[in-house]
């Protein structure tokens, strides 16, 4: 399925559009609508469970603005940039690294030096995309917003955060004392960041304004002993490391004891992105972990790898993961004067970071590349979200608006609707209504008929089969419950209910 299609099928049926498209949209920010709002929130609460409940990490929510000091201590003021490059024509602005890959066929890291971007611009005569005219020789643009904070020009220097994981770093120590923590934990967050990109492009891709789910997980790199790696050992990593070609499976133990990756801390939560990934209906055979070259590694990470999705125009990155040392909380109490660090086992520790970095946006639009199907016989097609995080989870139908069956109906609605998202739905022929239900994902639709009225039954119809069975109105919500949070087989209950 292309992005394009994608992109207009998301307008089309309520799942994300232009930000402020009645006027002219400003590149790189989108809305989401009220279906794609949906999802999000279920990919997010689905990252949530994976990390907050099942790892017992700790959540916390901080601000979007903070002071200049953090991000002068983290190295954002600094380091925080894209390569750039003017025409010196039309004037238009382009990111070096990508004009350098698409018209010369070299794929440099956006980090290189000024100079390499200039040698390999003049050398193979990159010229503007727009106009064909001469480029202006390259800067580096620094991406956050800045502002400043009060009623006076002079305000405090303060930015928008380009990462929300500045937030759990501040806050390290207050969450360790307050939650009584003890090594290895983990900080979460879910929410928004922001980076003036010089090209915005691919929609959700590369957004201005964006949603991460950001893990940062401290440990004592020294007596860490990570007991729960046994879970996942046997768990085939799909790894490509840099000497690689193309991702390998090999199982999270032969991944250590072959020194892929340092820690088996890495390795386990290697492997709990890569099922997480899975559960949301990626194939797996679509999930790379590929480690970054040391050119292409963010200043702060001694060793990363990207989880990238397949698709349709490449492999594209959805989550970063970082192996960010003690680099972060070292800088946070240098610049600050602090002491951050905690004594374990009689000993003055500052632990080390390992980081999960997904973003939300991205994730849900690759989501909806590979759960899109269509074929003729149907007539529509449709979306194969898997029914823990598809916009709603079922939809309830009287099967004509007549006969107190829209009564039956609503009252069924009001039965099930608390146990899990479900949307009513009693307008147009009951064909239209499981198109509209499938367009957006809906993996299970409820109809009230006659036989209702009767018998106090009705039709569970399967998306994906459009098998139908019938089921009791007072059964619905364990059945519904079952089939949505704990992944039971609509088969189950086509055998139980023959
Ligand atoms: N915190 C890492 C990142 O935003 O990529």
């Amino acid at each position: 399925m292309s992005m394009e299609k994608i992109v207009k099928l998301a307008k089309r049926r309520g799942f994300f559009w232009p930000s402020s498209d009645i006027y002219n949209p400003i590149a790189g920010f989108w809305h989401y609508g009220p279906v794609g709002l949906m999802l999000k929130k279920k990919i997010e609460d689905a990252w949530r469970k994976m990390f907050v409940k099942d790892e017992g990490f700790y959540e916390v929510e901080g601000t979007n603005i903070m002071p200049e000091a953090v991000f002068v201590a983290s190295g954002h003021v600094k380091g925080f940039s894209d390569p750039l490059v003017q025409c010196e024509k039309c004037k238009s602005l382009h990111r070096a690294d990508k004009l350098v890959e698409k018209q010369a066929g070299i794929s440099i890291p956006e980090h290189s030096s000024l100079e390499r971007f200039n040698e390999i611009i003049k050398k193979k005569k990159i010229t503007c995309p727009n106009c064909g005219g001469k480029l202006r020789k390259t800067k580096f643009f620094n991406m956050m917003f800045k502002l400043r904070t009060g009623a006076t020009e002079e305000g405090e220097v303060a930015y928008l955060r380009p990462e929300t994981c500045q937030v759990i770093f501040v806050d390290f120590l207050n969450v360790y004392r307050t939650m009584r923590a003890k090594l290895p934990f983990g900080i979460v967050q879910i929410g928004r960041s922001f980076r003036n990109e010089i090209s915005p492009r691919q929609t959700l891709l590369r957004q201005r304004e964006f949603t991460q789910a950001e893990a940062e997980i401290f440990f004592n790199k020294e007596s860490i002993d990570f007991s729960r790696f046994d879970e996942v050992k046997n768990y085939k990593l799909n790894i490509q490391m840099v000497k690689d070609k193309k991702p390998k499976k090999i199982t999270a133990k032969e991944a250590v004891e072959k020194g892929l990756v340092e820690l088996k801390i890495i390795a386990y939560y290697l492997a709990k992105l890569q099922q997480f990934i899975n559960s949301l209906g990626i194939p797996l055979d679509a999930i790379r972990l590929r480690e970054h070259t040391k050119d292409e590694r963010p200043f702060y990470a001694k060793q990363a790898f990207d989880c990238d999705i397949k698709t349709t125009e490449g492999w594209i990155e959805v989550a970063a993961n970082h192996y960010r040392t003690d680099y972060d909380l070292k800088c946070h109490m240098k610049a600050s004067g602090k002491d951050l660090s905690i004594v374990e086992n009689g000993n003055k520790i500052v632990p080390h970071v390992w980081e999960i970095s997904e973003g939300i946006d991205r994730t849900l639009f690759l989501v909806m590349m590979h759960c899109f199907r269509e074929d003729k016989e149907r007539g529509w097609n449709w979306f194969v979200f898997p029914p823990k995080i598809a916009p709603y989870a079922v939809a309830v139908m009287p099967h004509m608006k007549k006969e107190k069956l829209p009564e039956k109906a609503k009252e069924v609605y009001e039965s099930i609707k608390n146990c899990v998202d479900t949307f009513y739905d009693e307008s147009g022929s009951i064909g239209k209504r499981y198109a509209r239900a499938d367009e957006i994902g809906i993996p299970f639709c409820i109809t009230i008929d006659y036989d209702t009225l009767k018998d106090n039954s009705v039709t569970l119809r399967n998306r994906d089969t459009t098998k139908q069975i019938r089921v009791k109105i007072k059964e619905l919500p364990n059945v519904l419950w079952s089939l949505v949070h704990t992944g039971e087989s609509f088969e189950k209950f086509s055998k139980e209910t023959k």
